[in-house]
C-alpha cells in the first residue's frame, strides 16, 4: 500500500478536522451517566457479556466500556440514520431520543478506567503496528485516539475492528474518512491492523455489575 501517500491524506484530513473544532463548533453536551446506566440496561444483554457474538456474519460484539462520549454518541446517532447498517442496532438506536443517547454514552465512556497491562505480541501485531503508522495521527500511537468524536481502538476485539474495516470498504458502513483510510487496505492488512490494535491495553466489556455497583 502507499504508506507515504496515505499518512500525509490522513494527517491533512486530521489537521482539517482540528481546525473545523477550532473554528467554534460547540461544545460535546454530556450526557447524564446515572440516567445512562438505567436506560443501558437493555445494551447489556449483548455489549455486557464477554466475548458475546453477533450471530450473521459472527464477529464480537464490540466493547463499549472506556470509549469516549462522544464517539460513543456519534455511532448511535449514525445507526439512527442507518449511515452505519445494522438493524437490531438501528432499532436500538431509533427508539432513543437525543438527550438518551447522549445519557448512555457518558454512563459507557466513565464505565471502566481502561485495562492496564502488557500487550501482546506476534508477527501478525507486529506487521499490524508498522501498517498502522498511517493511522496513528488520529487513532494514536497505541490505538487511544486522539480526539473524542474518533473512536478508541486499543482492546476492541479483533473480529469486530476487522468487520468495520471491511465494511468502510464496501460502504455499508458511510464515512467519508475513514473511507478514504481503506481505500489502499487489502484484507490482509486488515487482519494485522485489527490484531495489533486488538493486543493494545485499553477498551473494556461493561458488565451488569457495574450497574450493581453504582
Ligand atoms: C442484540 C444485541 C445488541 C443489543 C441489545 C445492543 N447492541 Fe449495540 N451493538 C451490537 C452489535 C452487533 C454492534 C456492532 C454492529 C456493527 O457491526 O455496526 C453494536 C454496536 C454498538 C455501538 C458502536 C460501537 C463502536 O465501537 O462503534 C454502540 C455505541 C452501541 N452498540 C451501543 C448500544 C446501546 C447504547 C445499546 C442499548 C440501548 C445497545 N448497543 C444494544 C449489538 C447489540
Ligand atoms: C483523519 C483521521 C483518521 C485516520 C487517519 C484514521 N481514522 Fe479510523 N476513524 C476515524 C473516525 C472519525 C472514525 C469514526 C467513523 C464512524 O463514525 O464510523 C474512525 C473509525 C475507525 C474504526 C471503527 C471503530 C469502531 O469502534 O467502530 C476503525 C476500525 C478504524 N477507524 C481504523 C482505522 C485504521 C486501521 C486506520 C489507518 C489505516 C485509520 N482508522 C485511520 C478517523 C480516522
Amino acid at each position: 500500500m502507499a504508506r507515504s501517500h496515505t499518512f500525509s491524506l490522513g494527517a491533512l484530513a486530521g489537521a482539517l478536522l482540528l481546525a473545523a473544532g477550532l473554528a467554534g463548533t460547540p461544545a460535546y453536551a454530556e450526557g447524564d451517566a446515572n440516567r445512562g446506566a438505567v436506560l443501558a440496561n437493555t445494551c447489556l444483554g449483548c455489549h455486557g457479556i464477554e466475548g458475546y457474538r453477533n450471530a450473521f456474519p459472527t464477529y464480537r460484539v464490540p466493547k463499549l466500556g472506556g470509549q469516549h462520549a462522544e464517539s460513543l454518541y456519534l455511532a448511535l446517532v449514525e445507526y439512527a440514520e442507518r449511515r452505519r447498517s445494522h438493524a437490531t442496532m438501528y432499532a436500538q438506536a431509533a427508539t432513543f431520543t437525543d438527550q438518551d443517547k447522549r445519557d448512555m454514552a457518558a454512563f459507557f465512556a466513565e464505565a471502566a478506567e481502561l485495562e492496564t497491562g502488557t500487550p501482546r505480541s506476534g508477527p501478525r501485531v507486529e506487521r499490524g503496528r508498522e501498517k498502522a503508522a498511517v493511522c496513528a495521527a488520529c487513532h494514536g500511537a497505541n490505538g487511544v485516539s486522539v480526539n473524542p468524536e474518533w473512536p478508541t481502538l486499543a482492546g476492541q476485539h479483533e473480529s469486530y475492528l476487522f468487520h468495520a474495516l471491511r465494511q468502510y470498504r464496501s460502504g455499508e458502513r458511510q464515512n467519508a474518512i475513514m473511507a478514504g483510510q481503506v481505500l489502499a487496505l487489502s484484507d490482509e492488512d486488515m487482519r494485522d491492523l485489527a490484531a495489533f490494535y486488538a493486543a493494545q491495553p485499553g477498551l473494556v466489556t461493561t458488565t451488569s455489575r457495574r450497574i450493581a455497583r453504582r
